[in-house]
């Protein structure tokens, strides 16, 4: 495999800076022993990306690798998505999804159609959504939109025939996150991405309720992706039963065992890998849930052990953590640009458009 080029100009401004310890890992440390799989990423050529369950493994390791190229190697003068056109339609409240996809879009050169506050569409006059995805259809090539209610996505779909990938969708999923938690994993512990199990498998604790959360829900059954790493999941959640029916017969499918716990000191100490959310969008209304879990520079966390958090945080995750080898959230959310990028270059069918030094495998 070629060397990298260097680093990628676009991505100077993730550099963290000087006075913070927070977790910022090589991604080219994931390409040492393998290169993103050429058919993989082919078959998502205008397929539309509802869930996580859209994805396979293979997929998914080979979006990460794309990711790690493109977050190590100059490709803007190769404008690979020169003549696309994105809609990135919101009508949820976003500051992260929303602004990556569009900052990762606009370094591609492809060309943006912004509707931060889908309110102000028809919407307001009492249109559908199938209507509007009737129109979408001739105005631009791909659609990424957030919706509060789960299921606006199989309402647009009525109209729409363009692909679109689901920016999260009520309470219930949010595919390309995961693939942002998956990749700032990878990036931290680069085995992941290999078939034979880490040396050691890794206790994955969630601070939340999968089954009405969907940034926790769309990580762990990504998680099943990776399961023969994985010693443990715990779930630390208020609720009796946080996983609901479908997700449990999933995950039981699977043969993961999961853990169900309300008190998280008896198991935080074990964990490697801790996942945190408290804000939940439950029809028009953001409301805390386990928010009685917090976590500070204080907190007996096993050494090594790392944080995830898709954000915005409450005060489940406090300051004190920013700036400690337990912070890989930031890298999570910078790192989101890179592996929405590969995902654009796939569905668009820009692969092609790459520089050859970005080896693919075929
Ligand atoms: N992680 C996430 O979905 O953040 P935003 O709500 O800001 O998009």
């Amino acid at each position: 495999m070629n060397e990298p080029l260097g680093p990628n100009k676009s991505a100077e401004f993730l550099e963290p800076p000087e006075t913070s310890a927070s977790l910022r890992p090589d991604p080219r440390g994931i390409l040492k022993d393998g290169a993103p799989n050429e058919p993989a990423l082919r078959a998502l050529f205008r397929k539309s990306i509802l869930s996580v369950r859209d994805f396979s493994r293979e997929q998914i390791i080979s979006l990460c690798r794309l990711a790690a190229y493109l977050e190590s190697v100059e490709i803007t003068a190769y404008h690979p998505l020169d003549g696309k056109l994105i809609i990135t339609a919101f009508f949820e409240a976003s500051t992260r999804t929303r602004i990556s996809f569009e900052s990762a879009t606009l370094r591609l050169d492809g060309k943006i159609i912004s509707i931060p506050e889908g309110g102000q569409t028809g919407v307001k006059k009492g249109e559908g959504l199938a209507d509007i995805g009737e129109m979408f259809n001739a105005y631009g090539d791909l659609v990424i939109m957030r919706h509060t209610e789960t299921d606006a996505l199989e309402r647009i779909q009525r109209g729409l025939r363009l692909p679109i990938i689901n920016a999260g969708n009520g309470t219930g999923e949010h595919p390309t996150q995961a693939l942002a938690d998956w990749y700032a994993l990878m990036k931290w512990c680069p085995g992941l991405a290999l078939d034979e199990p880490i040396a050691e498998p890794l206790n994955i604790g969630l601070l939340g309720t999968p089954g009405s959360m969907r940034t926790v829900k769309s990580f762990l059954l990504m998680a099943l992706a990776f399961k023969q790493h994985i010693n443990s999941v715990t779930i630390v959640s208020e609720m009796a039963d946080p996983l609901g029916k479908p997700v449990e017969e999933i995950v039981r499918e699977e043969g993961i065992a999961v853990k169900i716990t309300n008190d998280m000191g008896k198991h935080l100490s074990g964990l490697d890998v801790i996942y945190m959310n408290s804000i939940v969008c439950i029809g028009d209304q953001y409301t805390a849930m386990d928010a009685s879990y917090k976590l500070d520079a204080a907190s007996p966390l096993k050494e090594g052990a790392v944080i995830l958090h898709p954000l915005a945080r409450l005060e489940e995750l406090d300051k004190s953590l920013d700036a400690t080898p337990h912070n890989l959230y930031f890298a999570q959310a910078h790192g989101a640009v890179f592996v929405r990028q590969a995902l654009l270059l796939s569905v668009l069918g820009r692969l092609y458009q790459l520089p050859g030094d970005i080896q693919l495998t075929h």
